[in-house]
């Protein structure tokens, strides 16, 4: 089946930049959840549509045709036919997805997609529901976490990188309406796998959290 290494957690505790370096570290694929589930907030967005009770998310989400493909092991999202990676980072796409992520058959279609890219492969991945949900036999799960503050900071210094301005207090009430939308949805809601080992970064830095993690699978492996 492959080795699968799960990890989750909340919003900026650094899943991705972690989860993408052990992936090239041990020769993994990277399976980026988040991204997919943002992929559907910028079709929304983008195509204007306001309505988001049930019914309509349903019709919504048959006419998004979501593919993923890799390019130097780079995760793409490919929307109808459109490679949309690079509009997805946003704040404004991070908030209207956690809004469709309540959704259960955003969530069906993007799940059957998660295990089927991971299929046979060794793979990490990250989201919110990876040790929970999506892949529930990880041989190894993280709940990777960090201070609100820690974690406000760490985005804010993403999106000065990429010359967006950002005010550090709004993005920390974003987080934090973020996590509790979440944590406290019915389905699926972002919490730690009884079987997860707790990590967190507050005060490590990204090659120490690498290290404790690939010695983690190493440990797993002997
Ligand atoms: O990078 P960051 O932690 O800010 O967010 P992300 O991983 O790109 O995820 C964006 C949003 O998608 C999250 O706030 C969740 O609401 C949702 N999501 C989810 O519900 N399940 C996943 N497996 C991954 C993301």
């Amino acid at each position: 089946m492959g080795y699968k290494i799960a990890i989750d957690g909340p919003a900026g505790a650094g899943k991705s930049t972690i989860a993408k370096m052990i992936a090239e570290k041990l020769d993994f694929i990277y399976v980026d959840t988040g991204a997919m589930y943002r992929a559907v907030a910028y079709f929304f967005i983008h195509n204007g549509i306001e309505n988001l009770d049930g019914a309509n998310v349903k019709l919504m989400c048959a006419q998004m045709d979501i593919r993923i493909s890799y390019e130097e092991g780079n995760q793409n999202v490919i929307l109808n036919g459109k490679n949309v990676t690079g509009y997805l980072r946003s704040e404004e796409v991070g908030k209207m997805a956690s809004i469709v992520a309540v959704n259960r058959e955003i969530r069906e279609k993007l799940i059957d997609l998660q295990r089927y890219i991971s299929g046979e492969e060794d793979v990490v991945m990250d989201g919110r529901d990876i040790g929970t949900q999506v892949l529930p036999d990880a041989q190894l799960k993280i709940y990777l976490t960090a201070s609100i503050d820690v974690r406000a900071r760490r985005r804010f210094e993403e999106l000065e990188e990429k010359g967006v301005s950002a005010n550090i207090e709004d993005i920390k009430a974003d987080i934090e309406t973020r996590d509790k939308n979440d944590m406290n949805r019915e389905i699926a809601p972002l919490c730690q796998a009884e079987d997860a080992i707790l990590v967190d970064t507050s005060e490590m830095t990204i090659d120490e959290v690498v290290a404790k993690i690939i010695s983690l699978y190493k440990g797993n492996c002997s």
